[in-house]
């Protein structure tokens, strides 16, 4: 791609990058630069820390000479742009932001200007740009205190940035004339959410928001090398590599990768998720009692599409052994009743924490769980006959085995598949009674069912689908996260679901309404309300895997137009 069709995608990401929703920000950086009144404050990223704990500058205002409030004007990738470009706020490196004289349209109109801003704890500075001072850097630590001293390298800092954003952009995927901008902001979300994490070293990881989610969750990576893989392969393959590098001695790979280590039991979470468990009087928050803590089976899933990007037949061979210990542990460690079938011991194993079919007691027997695990043992065997280095008819047997009992969970009365909280049926009609259509398997009689229960406007058929909850469900919730809307991860599941099922176009179709969702809703937000489209005020935003399947999708979309 050339330069200047980079530049065109750098821009149209930028006129997304209202400062609100999506902060300023540089891969790597922990450095986040929010909207202020006329000017900015800035913020740190860090784990399980709210942004508010995370404040570094205050009330950063540029004024000219005269004195004036200088307005930001256009903000790019690289340069939040004051007063038309008179000043521009820049990265000079992850760890530190410059603010320094710009182009000024015509030099005269504009020999100097002034930087005021105030600490978190009240105290106001203040610099002046001029000639001899024509910047100002500020050094952020991690600890979060700031050194702020004159630099003479502005102009040399910001065209690093902008060299590195378009090295970005180059390899943004060119899409349908009516998903690129969208596209383009997406791609801006996966390259604005790189962190290192110390326990990685330079390894980069894309984590879900650097607003809440600082971290490597284990099916985010999944969902985000999904869409990686179309621009670029090799930080695909990195997601998943750093996913599948800290399996536990029994194959369980843990839930998160953090700055501290990792989250793989209820022992591990952080000091405050536990105490809101024991205010909700979970026993889960005993420590004497921990739970094994993951997300679902879908590594082999994504490992399969990151491949199709771009082969890497020896590498993928080294994560397949990772893969196989993990699929193995589900059925070794967490078929707490021992009938065939694992269980989430956790909602935050599901990923789907909030859903309803987790008010009951624990473990809790669900058909999305049965259907990855079917899925993955069919992906294994595939892999195995690929590779020639597994028993690929022992995955099989175990696919079927599985298959059985998943359906001994349909429902045939109310058309649904049903979850059990503790061996007692839980009436919930949410959107893992979905997820069997991902295993291709399902008699027709039951696909045809699930199909009608999509376009059915007392289940899924809201005018924004799919809702995680069925609208007519006594506990469906148009905001609630997980409780009703909808999230781009499920739907693209269930456009999977739908083509192993015998229905590309559908899966087309839902497809189309997915994108058509994030571009209606203004971003790749968390999670969407199913009436308007808009965003669920709780959801957060330039979400990872909302991004990159919006790119998944519109790629794919964009392939095969009119099928
Ligand atoms: C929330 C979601 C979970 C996801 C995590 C990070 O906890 O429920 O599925 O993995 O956020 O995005």
């Amino acid at each position: 791609m050339s330069r200047s069709d980079a530049a065109a995608l750098a821009a149209l990401a930028g006129d997304h990058l209202d400062l609100v929703q999506a902060p300023f920000t540089l891969p790597r950086s922990r450095i986040l630069v929010f909207r202020e009144g006329a000017g900015v404050r800035v913020h740190t990223s860090e784990y399980e820390r709210s942004l508010e704990d995370c404040r570094v500058l205050d009330a950063l205002l540029i004024r000219d000479a005269s004195g004036d409030a200088l307005p930001i004007t256009r903000v790019l990738p690289h340069a939040i742009e004051f007063g038309n470009g008179t000043v521009t706020v820049a990265f000079a490196g992850p760890g530190a932001l410059t603010v320094g004289l710009g182009n000024a349209p015509s030099p005269s109109s504009l020999a100097c200007a002034s930087v005021e801003w105030t600490t978190p704890d009240g105290e106001a500075r203040r610099a002046e740009l001029g000639a001899d001072a024509p910047a100002i850097r500020f050094d952020v630590s991690a600890d979060r205190s700031v050194v702020a001293e004159a630099s003479a390298t502005h102009a040399v800092d910001v065209a690093d940035g902008e060299v590195l954003w378009l090295e970005w952009f180059a390899k943004c995927p060119v899409v349908r004339d009516d998903l690129q901008a969208m596209t383009a902001f997406c791609w801006w979300v996966l390259g604005a959410n790189v962190v290192e994490l110390p326990a990685l070293g330079r390894a980069r990881a894309v984590v879900p928001s650097k607003i809440g989610y600082v971290g490597l969750w284990q099916w985010d990576a999944y969902f985000i090398a999904v869409g990686l893989r179309h621009g670029d392969p090799a930080l695909a393959r990195e997601q998943l590599e750093l996913a599948f590098r800290f399996p536990g001695p029994d194959g369980q790979l843990p839930d998160v990768v953090h700055e501290l280590g990792v989250l793989a039991t209820s022992d591990d979470l952080p000091p405050g998720d536990r105490e809101n468990l024991r205010r909700a009087g979970s026993t889960i928050a005993d420590p004497s009692a921990p739970v094994p803590l993951t997300k679902p089976p879908l590594a082999a899933w994504a490992l399969a599409k990151v491949l199709d990007a771009e082969p890497a037949d020896a590498w993928a061979r080294e994560q397949l052994a990772v893969i196989r210990r993990s699929q193995d542990w589900w059925f070794a460690a967490s078929d707490l009743d021992h009938d065939g079938l694992p269980e989430y011991g956790h909602p935050y194993s599901s990923g789907l924490d909030d859903s309803p079919i987790f008010d009951g007691p624990l473990p809790t027997t669900a058909p999305d769980l049965g259907a990855y695990l079917v899925r993955q043992d069919l992906e294994l065997a595939r892999f195995a006959e690929r590779f020639g280095d597994a028993d690929a008819a022992a995955h099989r047997t175990r696919a079927e085995r599985t298959l059985v009992r998943l359906l001994e969970l349909w429902d045939h009365e109310r058309g649904i598949f049903r979850a059990r909280a503790a061996g007692t049926d839980v009436a919930s009609d949410t959107v893992v009674g979905l997820m069997p259509l991902l295993t291709g398997r399902l008699p027709e009689a039951v696909v045809d069912r699930l199909v009608a229960a999509l376009a059915d406007q007392r289940r899924f058929g809201t005018p924004w689908t799919v809702p995680t909850v069925a609208v007519g469900d006594p506990d469906f919730s148009d905001e609630r996260m997980w409780r009703g809307p909808v999230w781009v991860n499920t739907n693209a599941l269930v456009i999977e679901g739908l083509r192993a099922s015998g229905h590309p176009s559908l899966a087309r179709d839902l497809a189309e309404r997915t994108v058509a969702l994030v571009v209606h809703g203004g971003g790749p937000h968390e999670y969407f309300n199913p009436i308007t489209g808009e965003k669920a005020r709780t959801a957060t935003t330039a979400f990872g895997w909302s991004a990159a399947l919006f790119i998944d999708l519109a790629v794919e979309l964009s392939a095969s137009p009119g099928e």
